[in-house]
């Protein structure tokens, strides 16, 4: 053996790792989800490790796996007041969860060559994707000003075509819940599926409600929902790794399994889209589930809550809430004395990270705030660092994007960048003043987010794709 000791290798990671945002504290806004109990995450962490190795492709051979996934999923039926009949798949995470809902909606009308859903415009990109992969178009409905799908725009867009009518609880996005009850009838008076995109909302939700919050039906108790996502790895503050996947019945589920004998090794089983998966993730959410207990979840709910109305209260002058948050997700504004890129820049500095979320349709960019228990204990810091952000914001001034860099980006064709292009922009925008040296991440990202602002989202794309292409390049020794 001529590698490094395992003191050596574990030095190494944690010196990587100073570079990423921190997952503890309540100070990271988006990505992560922290319960801010040191318990919790060892149980996690003890239970992930225990199964890394563990393989849930086959439960005759790993029955324990079956058996917490089974258990898993009986927690999240009483959670989103599921039938008798219902069942469940754990997945990998909320995109997996996205991509079996529509891909079993398509495959229960094989009758159909050119199925559709549709969705509203604040649907998770993860439906968008499904689209690409399962050639199921996306009819994407505008939401209205309230920032929630649009019922008559929706049931003007159902056809035969139909598969699946999708709403979130909450949206990312604006953290609304779209109105469920409207969208459900009117796709179960077609027969057509209707799936609840409760990635976020779905462990958390259950407990506002039992907290005595307005939250507006958006569960199995509503008729006509056929199936839910729900991610443990969010507020389930379980490790990353896992989403659950529910049908209102067995029968919903069938066109999700995969087998294939048709080949001399092992008939391949899958329930999922993958085959070999480590029963880590499964074992850590399982752990977690289990620690916490339905009392664990109602006291974080409450801590989590406490810390939105606090945030949705305390917003300092500058900024606003775009609309009242119906969960735990918070989109803010900026007046025009300050921009959002440079708020999030300036909170960065700070030691917080928030999200930028670019213009849309028409709409300024926003910032984001995914709210975790965790960041209760610090709401007060929050505030006032966004109120100095702002401070900050202001005294810097907008950002520019030189006019010869704005005339590159619109002179751009998205649908075929080349290399060439893209060294140009590199070039033209000061990104890579040295080419030898490859691309590096800038300290202060507003200068590239007002860039990105002003393209297209399909060039956005393109950027955003030809930039991670050269980030992905291989370290060799
Ligand atoms: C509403 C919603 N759906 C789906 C997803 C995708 O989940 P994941 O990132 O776990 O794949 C997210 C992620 O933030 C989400 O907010």
């Amino acid at each position: 053996m001529n590698g490094s000791t395992h003191d050596d290798v574990l030095a190494r990671l944690r010196e990587l790792q100073t570079g990423d945002l921190p997952v503890h504290g309540g100070r990271t806004l988006a990505y992560v989800y922290d319960s801010g109990l040191a318990e919790v995450d060892r149980i996690g962490r003890e239970a992930v490790a225990t199964y890394a190795a563990s393989n849930g492709l086959d439960p005759t051979s790993f029955p324990s796996l079956l058996t917490m996934e089974n258990e898993l999923v009986g927690f999240a039926c009483d959670l989103l007041s599921a039938p008798d009949t219902a069942v469940g798949s754990v997945t990998s995470g909320g995109t997996e969860s996205v991509l079996l809902a529509v891909q079993g909606a398509r495959d229960s009308r094989p009758d159909l060559t050119s199925p559709s859903m549709v969705v509203p415009s604040t649907v998770h990109a993860a439906f968008l994707k499904a689209a690409h992969y399962f050639g199921v178009s996306a009819r994407v409905v505008p939401v209205g000003s309230d920032f929630r799908a649009d019922v008559a725009a929706t049931a003007a867009a159902i056809d035969d075509s139909t598969v699946l009518v999708v709403g979130s609880a909450p949206s990312y996005a604006h953290g609304v819940i779209d109105p469920i009850a409207s969208l459900a009838s009117l796709a179960g008076g077609r027969g057509i599926r209707c799936h609840v995109d409760a990635c976020i909302g779905g462990w958390v939700l259950p407990y506002a409600e039992r907290l005595g919050r307005p939250v507006p039906p958006w569960s199995f108790a509503v008729e006509g929902v056929t199936s839910i996502s729900v991610d443990t790895h969010k507020y389930g503050y379980a490790p990353k790794g896992t989403s659950l996947l529910l049908h209102r019945t067995a029968e919903l589920r069938m066109p999700q399994y995969f087998a294939s004998a048709d080949w001399p090794g092992y008939t391949m089983l899958n329930s999922t889209m993958q085959s070999t998966k480590s029963g880590g993730p499964l074992a850590g959410a399982w752990a977690v589930v289990q620690h916490l207990g339905d009392e664990g979840y109602l006291e974080l709910a409450t801590a989590v809550f406490d810390a939105v109305d606090r945030i949705v209260a305390g917003v300092p002058e500058g900024l606003s809430v775009v609309v009242p948050p119906d969960s735990t997700l918070v989109a803010l504004a900026t007046d025009d004395t300050c921009d959002a890129f440079t708020v999030c820049d300036e909170m960065r500095e700070r030691g917080w990270y928030v999200q930028p979320q670019m213009s849309y349709a028409g709409a300024p960019p926003t910032i984001h705030l995914s709210v975790s228990a965790a960041t209760l204990t610090s709401v007060d810091d929050l505030l006032a660092d966004l109120a100095a952000s702002v401070a900050a914001a202001r005294t810097a001034g907008p950002v520019e994007v030189p006019r010869g860099v704005r005339d590159f980006i619109e002179a751009l064709d998205p649908a075929a960048l080349t290399d060439e292009d893209f060294d140009g922009l590199l070039a033209a925008s000061g990104l890579l003043s040295d080419p030898t040296a490859g691309l590096a991440l800038p300290d202060r990202m507003a200068p590239v987010n007002a860039m990105l602002d002003i393209a297209s989202p399909a060039l956005r794309e393109s950027l955003l794709i030809a930039f991670l292409d050269r980030l992905q390049r291989p370290l060799r020794g």
